[in-house]
């Protein structure tokens, strides 16, 4: 399962970068929001220091201005993929986007149908948002099942983008369902790496190792 960051934090990204854990980026305007940077300009620096799909996202509700936003994010650098939202109007922007050869990822997915959609207007990428389902009593999980059922029945070559990560749990999920990818924020990526019979044991080990006397250096 290839390791999104949802984050427009550059330092943050640049950190998990350097231990190879970012097969790309994911941004949205609330996280450009948060960044408090202009979007053009952050946009630009993590497309530089990551090799994967940065999603930077339209703000425009119609078709033909959000072909348009997405035509000048595109020009941002290679390796952006333009976000579109999951509304009839962002299915027909993903099918000009893509049809010109952009990469894309149709956002805000919420339903199995909503899927289907996206993969027969060539999006790149589907993203459906667990978290926010779970935070309503459905099951985002579910969700990241049903679709990849009905991508495998039929092989649509649409990669599944599980968003809306909460919790290092949700990332074992979608590896063991079959993602494509996960994207989650920095926090829940090093939360993976927390276990209490690692602290407990380590700290047992070093204990033991300050009664030999010894050092390694
Ligand atoms: C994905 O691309 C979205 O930016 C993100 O995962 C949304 O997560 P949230 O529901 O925690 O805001």
């Amino acid at each position: 399962m290839k390791f999104f960051v949802d984050t427009a934090d550059v330092p943050a990204i640049a950190e998990l970068n350097d231990l190879g854990m970012v097969d790309g980026v994911t941004t949205n305007p609330s996280l450009i929001m948060k960044s408090g940077r202009d979007i053009i300009e952050v946009t630009k620096e993590i497309c530089d220091l990551v090799d994967g799909p940065v999603s930077a996202e339209v703000v425009a509700t119609e078709a033909d201005a959000m072909i348009a936003e997405g035509r000048k994010l595109a020009q941002i650098a290679e390796n952006i993929c333009i976000k579109v939202p999951l509304t009839w109007d962002g299915l027909k922007a993903c099918k000009v986007l893509s049809d010109e050869g952009n990469q894309l990822n149709v956002t805000l997915c919420f339903s199995a149908n909503q899927a289907l959609l996206a993969a027969k207007a060539g999006a790149t990428f589907i993203s459906p948002f667990i978290g926010r389902l779970d935070d309503i009593n459905l099951d985002g999980l579910e969700l990241i099942e049903d679709i990849r059922t009905i991508y495998d029945n039929y092989g649509f070559e649409t990669e599944i983008l599980a968003a809306s990560i909460r919790t290092a749990n949700h990332m074992k999920e979608c590896a063991l369902i079959g993602a494509d990818v996960a994207t989650a924020p920095p926090n829940v990526i090093k939360a993976m790496a927390n276990h209490i019979l690692t602290d407990k044991g380590l700290d047992a080990f070093l204990k033991d190792w300050e009664k030999t006397g010894q050092k390694i250096l």
